[in-house]
């Protein structure tokens, strides 16, 4: 069951708007390629998405971080493209390219989606919850995730990741009610999916949606804070005490509006939203979360510590939670996550 009384968890408690001092860290993609332990499982299984579908590896892979440093909480492994996955889209990880898919690309072909086989293809995903959880201090939370209906349908359209999600807009332009469609089964398999990670010990969740700064404020409304605003009601509904994060990537200050409308209980900010006014726009309404640049955290020396210094100051006597403003990169030093830590609980 979820851990949702955990006793001095920082992270829940300045996702329940309060400030946390020091704020709690963790950090997306904490689990990947810049460890080497990660680098050695992952060479033993064939694919990626093996090691996302093999709960005993997935979980060991979700702990790896958290051995090795003082973090705030646990992200599951796995990926948001499971969700298409389990629907019967075919996906496969390219080595050194990104994930491909047989694409989506109308009505037709979303009627041919198969909801009813989903909860059984992302059964292992809760495995591997299940295992992380029971192999965790009681404190330290376990985060589930999901992709937003919005990102989601950019890579089940186009087929792999795309500059500028154009078949994707496209579509949404020309046919709203198909492409509805579309985001509507997404909405229903994303709650579900989120819940049954609930079920399975998660006791905080998090919306990704790292492409909702490809759509202009009316698409933006529709198809992103409208789908999100909805899966957040459904997780409210059946698991009040979880806290949402949401992470709306590109959105500019167009995030207020998401802050307002979804419902969720923290933001997470991008690398390019000045401190200031996050501060000032988003802080006073909900808990965030963010933002330095991966590349600072690749680049260390005098520049990260600053950055972390202006970043406390700015936002450290309010509900945070210290993130990257994006995933980690693969070339990332060990030294340098492990400075990151020791200043920000310094
Ligand atoms: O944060 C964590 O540690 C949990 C694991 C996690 C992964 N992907 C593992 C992963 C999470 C939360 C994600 C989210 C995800 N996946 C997003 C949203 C966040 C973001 O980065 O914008 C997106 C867009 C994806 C889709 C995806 N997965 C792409 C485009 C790629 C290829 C690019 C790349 O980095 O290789 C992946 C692969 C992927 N997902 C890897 C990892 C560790 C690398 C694959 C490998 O190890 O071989």
């Amino acid at each position: 069951m979820a851990r949702t009384s955990l006793p001095g968890s920082a992270l829940l408690k300045a996702l329940s708007g309060h400030p946390s001092i020091p704020p709690p860290i963790w950090l997306m993609r904490q689990a990947g390629r810049y460890l080497p332990e990660y680098r050695e499982i992952r060479s033993k299984v064939a694919s990626f998405l093996d090691l996302c579908l093999t709960p005993e590896l997935a979980a060991e892979v979700t702990l790896q971080p958290l051995r090795r440093f003082d973090l705030d909480a646990a992200i599951v492994f796995s990926d948001i493209l499971i969700v298409p996955y389990a629907l019967g889209q075919s996906l496969e990880f390219v080595e050194g390219e990104g994930p491909r898919l047989d694409p989506v690309k109308d009505g037709g072909a979303v009627a041919k989606l198969e909801p009813e086989i989903a909860e059984a293809r992302l059964a292992p995903v809760y495995e591997t919850l299940a295992r992380v959880c029971a192999n965790l201090p009681c404190d330290v939370p376990v985060i589930g995730f999901c992709g937003a209906p919005w990102t989601v349908a950019t890579y089940m359209v186009e087929g792999r990741g795309s500059k500028d999600q154009a078949e994707a807009r496209l579509w949404a332009y020309r046919e709203p009610e198909t492409f509805g469609q579309l985001v509507d089964l997404l909405v229903e398999t994303s709650a579900e999916y989120l819940l049954g990670q609930v079920r399975a010990g998660a006791s905080v969740l998090q919306i990704f949606d790292s492409w909702a700064g490809s759509l202009p404020e009316d698409e933006f409304a529709r198809w992103c804070i409208e789908p999100t605003r909805r899966i957040v009601e459904r997780v409210n509904a059946s698991a009040p005490e979880i806290p949402v994060i949401g992470f709306p990537r590109g959105s500019g200050p167009l995030a207020v509006r998401y802050a307002r409308e979804t419902g969720v209980d923290a933001i997470g900010c991008d690398t390019t939203l000045p401190l200031e006014w996050i501060g000032r726009e988003l802080q006073p309404l909900l808990a965030v979360q963010g933002n330095l640049d991966p590349l600072l955290l690749v680049a260390g020396g005098p520049a990260l510590d600053a950055r972390v210094e202006a970043t406390l100051a700015a936002l450290g006597s309010g509900p945070f939670i210290f993130n990257l403003g994006h995933g980690i990169q693969p070339e990332t030093p060990i030294a340098h996550v492990e400075r990151l830590i020791r200043l920000v609980k310094a």
